[in-house]
């Protein structure tokens, strides 16, 4: 049985490696098997403020980026969500049944709002959930691989799909989260116990899809391990160093075994330095086909547009039996 997939990045700041590993890595394997659709969701990265110039700019830098990774456009629908508005219609409609209790507990809510307070808050950050939620029903989605920290989201997803059903009938697949066990959760190179973000305001903690070899080579140089010069796999113990030997496993395909014997007796400098070398030989390819994505921005568009057919085409046929269910419209 084919799986439906479908998953999101939102276009705010660059991708950096932790979006590669937690998301796009596992979708480019998905997609051989499975019906998969990758969005590009800029209807929640407007719940935060954006400069509306550099949005769309970053729109189509997300676009190259998929298809840079090795997402192909003629096995998947790949598309921008605003340019499907049953997304945002199905998000209200999932509000209607959400609770506010349900929305409050949500960590990513909780962590964006810390600064100005629950109350301070814009109202589509609150109620981004439902918009996620309403982006993977509609698909009658089976299987949705995301990074760890998207889990409650899929989670009330799955919460919303079975109330719905049991309120107005049989409607949404309950759908399944898919979330790999190591590198679901790539941590900052300077604090260990935050995750990797995009918009980390310290300088060198996170690693850009874009940055160049000299910067990669710099960040993971300066980044924290600790005192005990052994590179050794412990994520409770040893969290900093963990999350490096992450991110090589990922570069390589090496274990966790394979990399602690391959440095045995050496010290994190030659470590590092043979991590920012992998990481390159990796990322820096990846970086120039982005650029070169970028450059025939028709091609791109065109690739947009056909995704954009399609999603639109599966959405109004499952939003037809929503409305009708709810008893909208006449
Ligand atoms: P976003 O844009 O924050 O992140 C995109 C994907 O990258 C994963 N990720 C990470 N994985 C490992 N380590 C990290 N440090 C790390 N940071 C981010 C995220 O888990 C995610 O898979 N709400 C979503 C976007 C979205 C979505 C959806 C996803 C909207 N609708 C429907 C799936 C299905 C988000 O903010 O992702």
């Amino acid at each position: 049985m084919k799986d439906i997939v479908f998953s999101g990045i939102q276009p705010t700041h660059q991708l950096h490696i932790g979006n590669y590993i937690g998301a796009l890595k596992q979708w480019v394997h998905i997609q051989k098997e499975h019906h998969c659709n990758f969005c590009i969701v800029d209807e929640h990265a407007i719940t935060v403020p954006q400069d509306p110039k550099a949005l769309r700019d970053r729109i189509l830098t997300t676009a190259a980026t998929y298809l840079a990774v090795g997402i192909i456009p003629e096995k998947t629908t790949l598309f921008v969500q605003s340019e499907v508005p049953q997304h945002t219609e199905l998000g209200w409609l999932l509000m209607t049944i959400a609770k506010i209790g349900e929305l409050e507990r949500m960590t990513q809510f909780k962590d964006k709002s810390r600064k100005g307070g629950a109350a301070g808050a814009g109202v589509g950050l609150f109620g981004y959930p439902a918009l996620m939620a309403a982006d993977i029903l509609i698909y009658d989605t089976t299987l949705v691989p995301v990074g760890d920290d998207q889990l409650q989201h899929v989670e009330l997803t799955r919460v919303l799909a079975r109330r719905f059903n049991e309120r107005f009938g049989e409607t949404f697949v309950v759908p399944n989260p898919l979330i790999q066990k190591v590198g679901a959760r790539i941590m900052s190179l300077q604090d260990p116990a935050k995750k990797m973000s995009k918009s980390d305001t310290a300088e060198t903690a996170t690693l850009f899809l874009t940055d160049t070899d000299d910067s990669i080579r710099k960040k993971i140089m300066r980044s924290v391990t600790d005192s005990e010069a052994l590179v050794h796999y412990d994520p409770e113990k040893k969290p900093a160093v963990s999350n490096l030997m992450t991110i090589y496993h990922h570069m390589t395909g090496e274990t966790m075994k394979d990399i602690e014997k391959k440095f045995a007796g050496k010290g994190y400098g030659d470590f590092k330095k043979d991590l920012a070398e992998q990481v390159i030989q990796h990322m820096g390819p990846l970086r120039d086909k982005i650029n070169h994505y970028l450059t025939d921005k028709t091609e791109l568009k065109k690739i947009l547009d056909a995704g954009r057919d399609t999603a639109l085409k599966n959405a109004e046929a499952k939003m037809k039996v929503v409305r009708e269910r709810m008893g909208l419209g006449r």
